[in-house]
């Protein structure tokens, strides 16, 4: 996990201070954070996925670009995340537009994955329907195999790679005693300048 060090965007250091609190106390992946994206019909749809990168641009994870929420990306680039920790108490809202990054940052980051994961990934066709999962296992072993006996490296397909999500609002929740809850929002102003309220919990 990558916390770039010169980050300026003030509700970003905030949510990297309570990311850094959940590392600091190894809370179960504590980097797991919600994705929703919304299909042509505007139907939601949403899943977890891991949190690789923060920075001032905004919040990075890896997928498959072929997969469901991939093909509901390319459609409508409007997206939502949620992160919530029990222990903290606290909890996350972005909502924002994603992007593909660069396929160099995106090389950089596959490269530094297992072998197995790299291969795994080239296999899988993330959100179609599969025959049989024994057939996919053996594929990969057998794939993983072969990189290991040409002592090969695998490059990345094309459809994997790293998403960058841009906020344009963040909202960071406090629990408080009997309702009393904490909502801090900061939004995007035209000028590219953030703004911050509270919100009734
Ligand atoms: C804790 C957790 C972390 C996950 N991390 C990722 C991830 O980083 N990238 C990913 O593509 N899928 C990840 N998954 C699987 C996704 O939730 C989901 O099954 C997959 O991306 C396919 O979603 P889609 O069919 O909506 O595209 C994770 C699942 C869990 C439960």
């Amino acid at each position: 996990m990558l916390f770039h060090s010169d980050i300026t965007v003030e509700p970003i250091l905030r949510v990297v201070e309570i990311l850094n609190k959940a590392m600091t106390l190894n809370l179960v992946d504590w980097n797991a954070m919600n994705i929703a994206t919304v299909n042509v019909d505007g139907s939601p749809s949403s899943r977890m996925v891991l949190l690789k990168k923060v920075d001032d641009r905004g919040f990075v994870f890896y997928s498959n670009f072929n997969s469901r929420k991939g093909k509901e990306i390319e459609k409508n680039n409007s997206v939502a995340l949620n992160f919530w920790w029990r222990e903290l108490k606290e909890q996350i809202r972005v909502e924002g537009k994603i992007e593909r990054l660069s396929a160099e940052e995106s090389d950089e980051y596959f490269n530094s994955r297992a072998l197995q994961s790299r291969v795994a990934a080239i296999v899988s066709k993330q959100s179609e329907k599969i025959e049989s999962y024994e057939k996919l296992n053996q594929e990969i072993e057998e794939m993983t195999k072969s990189f290991e006996d040409k002592g090969e490296e695998p490059e990345r397909p094309e459809h994997c790679g790293l998403y960058l999500i841009v906020p344009s609002s963040i909202e960071i929740w406090k629990e408080g005693d009997y309702r009393t809850h904490l909502r801090e929002k900061f939004t995007l102003t035209s000028k590219n300048t953030w703004e911050s309220c509270f919100l009734s919990p």
